[in-house]
């Protein structure tokens, strides 16, 4: 297990500084990065998750990571070493992808072993390449005996794994090596519920044994850090949930460092310890889930965060408390202090979760629209209000009896209320 430390990372693709070849940039290609220093702490055993809108370069930052994608400046270190060029199989890490990548012609039983086989003959074969750079240690007790076993000369297991290879199971020579890998896979396809498949090939699984086949032949290499790239995409809801208990369990068992990417609102929400909210190549906010919603740094992480999103409404600040707007006026709980002062006579964004509106008796500080559309789930409804110059999101108990076409107040429960510079976009809230 290990900390993750970013530092200062910084990814261009030469084909995207091609295309730009006579566009004037900066010295730092600011405008072509993907990735625009982004520094980010993940600790040893800790759930990070990073969300953000497509294109922002989670996939990137994940790649970078374990090396599949080189990076153009900056450090990775995963515990004491920076793998920087490190190259991937050196790098302890195991990635999961969206399409799962299972070796199609191999069984779950040998998809699972893979990795675990590869790992003598792929550290001799990649010294060359480090310069004869010495072998990193890894931290587990249990790969370095793996390591061990199968980078020792053992020179009389070939022959007897040949000649014994057409005898009856029981009857086979098996190596040392192969012996701990079994136990390995074994165990990893119980935790996951796989054993009972282990012996049939990729095309004979549904979609969700084949993701936690998948899942498996990470664990199985038992790396100091996963990384997981939206790993939950192509599975149906039900499936999704059961999944996600199943890899939070997990994570939290083994206390394994773990990256996961997702752009799903509750997949966020609910795994992580923490979560990274990424844009355009640059983390906005790093934090606990309720944090987040509770204290989002800015407009963007408040718009993102929380389904369906954050409404936002231009109004005047009169200080300490007031805010004005031509369809109301909000007053605002005393924990402001003297925060908007500066913001006197100016203005100011009010941000409004949906759920923090309520249908409420006319008066100054509600709001009245008419409802032109509405989503009755069951367990909430959600209702697009249009008022004076505003369209606004609400959400309200099931039980409430309103129809499309409907005039209706709408209140503001003040002490919800989210303030934002409409320059910056940063919170005028209490960090
Ligand atoms: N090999 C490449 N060459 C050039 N540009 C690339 C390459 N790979 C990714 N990009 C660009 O980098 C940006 C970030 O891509 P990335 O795949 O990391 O996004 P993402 O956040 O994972 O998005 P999604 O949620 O859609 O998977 C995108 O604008 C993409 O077009
Ligand atoms: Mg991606």
């Amino acid at each position: 297990m290990a900390q993750v430390a970013i530092e200062n990372v910084y990814k261009t693709f030469p084909k995207l500084r091609q295309a730009a070849a006579d566009v004037t940039l900066d010295t730092e290609h600011d405008g072509l990065a993907v990735l625009k220093r982004i520094n980010l702490t993940i600790d040893d055993g800790e759930f990070m998750v990073l969300v953000g809108p497509s294109g922002c370069g989670k996939s990137t930052l994940l790649r970078l990571i374990s090396g599949l994608e080189e990076i153009t400046g900056g450090s990775i270190w995963v515990g004491d070493r920076k793998v920087n060029d490190l190259p991937p199989k050196l790098r302890d890490t195991a990635m999961v992808f969206q399409s799962y990548a299972l070796y199609p012609h191999l069984t779950v039983y040998d998809n699972l072993a893979f990795g675990l086989r590869r790992m003598g003959g792929d550290l001799e074969t990649s010294l060359p390449e480090l310069g004869q750079k010495p072998l990193p240690p890894s931290d587990s007790p249990a790969n370095q005996e793996l390591e061990r076993l199968l980078t020792a000369s053992r020179w009389w297991e070939k022959p007897l794994v040949s000649i014994t290879r057409r005898l009856p199971p029981g009857l086979r020579y098996v190596s040392e090596a192969e012996r701990l890998i079994d136990d390995r896979v074994r165990a990893v396809a119980k935790m996951l519920q796989i054993d009972l498949l282990l012996g049939r090939q990729p095309r004979q699984l549904s979609g969700g044994q084949k993701q936690r086949v998948a899942l498996g032949r990470a664990m199985a290499r038992n790396p100091q850090v996963f990384l997981m790239d939206e790993p939950l995409s192509n599975l149906d809801a039900k499936l999704r949930m059961e999944t996600r208990a199943q890899i939070v369990n997990l994570q939290r068992q083994l206390g394994i460092t773990t990256i996961y990417v997702t752009h799903d609102q509750v997949e966020a929400m609910t795994m992580g310890h923490r979560i990274a909210v990424m844009n355009q190549g640059q983390i906005q906010q790093v934090a606990t889930p309720l944090d987040l919603y509770n204290r989002p740094a800015n407009r963007f992480v408040a718009g993102f965060i929380g389904s369906p999103p954050m409404n936002f409404i231009p109004v005047q600040v009169q200080a300490p408390f007031l805010l004005i707007h031509s369809e109301f006026r909000l007053s605002l709980p005393s924990e402001w202090d003297d925060r908007l002062v500066p913001y006197d006579h100016r203005e100011a964004l009010l941000g409004i979760r949906p759920e923090h509106l309520s249908l409420a008796l006319p008066a100054p500080k509600n709001i009245r629209g008419h409802i032109t559309h509405m989503e009755a789930l069951g367990s909430e409804t959600y209702l697009t209000v249009q008022g004076e110059g505003l369209t606004l999101l609400a959400k309200i108990p099931p039980d409430e009896v309103v129809r499309v076409g409907d005039q209706v107040w709408l209140a503001i429960a003040p002490e919800k209320a989210h303030l934002f510079d409409p320059t910056t976009e940063l919170s005028l809230k209490k960090p």
